[in-house]
């Protein structure tokens, strides 16, 4: 049995789904099964990754897990994972951690809590993979709101670009890496196939939206006020600022064949992206 945790998200329902296609048996955590809203064949648990008293009985039968979680608190959610994991004879965990948790000179918060996280796996002494994207394509819906109302995409850091990837893709590559061998101890970092500018997305998306679109360059501040707007905690709301601010450095823009290496497809474009998400713009 796989156990997929945050599976609730973005991508954690894209790893249920693929993992369920490929006839696998899932158990998926939510610390809200009411609302869960996951398929029938999963078995949905409660858990809360913050409170290891519950993680046992989710970890009960699981050979492998998927562990995704976020915000301030992910090293310890990791840690709790981790430890929980080892106690019940999981037998490896697949962590979806960022794409600079490797560089020790990365020391903004979400490449810092990531390699906390992907530290206290290695510590666990289980086997692991982790899987390290880029920026994810659907950050691009945090520009929707301004995108209905006024044909406008105000975005910071223009200058900057980002191999952006396709959540579907991240997994696609999860889902192979916890039904295939020969993914122990791997790092796979994940890109899309072209690195993006913020005004390079605005064009693709009007082509898309077959309607003209606008970029609007707006300071750092406006920016986290926009992600505020969109309910994220302001820890947090930091934390992706500090992220975006190093789509102006080298790493964010080099194009990995990992997706395709994995999985034996190419990666999706930002194009493919936003066809499938036209609706919500
Ligand atoms: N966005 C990017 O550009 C980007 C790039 C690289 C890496 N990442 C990483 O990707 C991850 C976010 O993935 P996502 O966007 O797919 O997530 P998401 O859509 O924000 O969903 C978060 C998931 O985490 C679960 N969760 C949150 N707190 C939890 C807790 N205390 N216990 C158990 N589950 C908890 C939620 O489950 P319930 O609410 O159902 O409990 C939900 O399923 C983060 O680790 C982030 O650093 C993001």
């Amino acid at each position: 049995m796989i156990l997929v945790t945050g599976a609730t998200g973005t991508v954690g329902r894209a790893v249920v789904d693929q993992l369920l296609a490929t006839g696998a048996t899932v158990r998926a955590t939510t610390r809200n099964p009411a609302t869960a809203d996951l398929p029938a064949a999963v078995d949905v648990v409660r858990a809360d990754l913050g409170d290891p008293t519950g993680l046992p009985a989710a970890l009960d039968g699981v050979e492998q897990v998927f562990l995704l979680s976020g915000g301030p608190e992910l090293p310890v959610h990791d840690g709790n994972l981790a430890r929980a994991a080892a106690r019940a004879g999981v037998d490896r965990i697949v962590k979806l951690s960022v794409g600079r948790a490797g560089d020790p000179t990365a020391t903004d918060p979400i490449p810092s809590w990531h390699r906390a996280g992907e530290q206290a796996v290695i510590d666990s002494g289980l086997a692991w993979t982790f899987l390290r994207p880029l920026g994810f394509m659907s950050n691009a819906l945090h520009w929707a709101p301004t995108i209905r109302a006024t044909g406008t995409v105000h975005a910071a850091f223009g200058d900057g670009r980002i191999a952006v990837v396709d959540p579907l893709d991240i997994a696609a590559v999860a889902a192979t890496v916890l039904t295939t061998p020969g993914h122990e101890g791997r790092v796979h970092t994940l890109s899309g196939p072209e690195p993006l500018s913020a005004p390079e997305q605005t064009e693709i998306l009007a082509e898309v939206l077959g309607r003209p679109l606008r970029y609007v360059e707006v300071s750092p501040e406006a920016s986290r006020q926009a992600i505020l707007d969109h309910g994220v905690p302001a820890g947090l709301a930091d934390a992706i600022m500090a992220l975006r601010a190093t789509a102006l450095y080298e790493f964010t823009s080099v194009v990995h064949a990992t997706v395709e290496e994995v999985t034996g497809s190419p990666a999706r474009s930002f194009r493919d992206w936003a066809l499938r998400h036209r609706a919500s713009f």
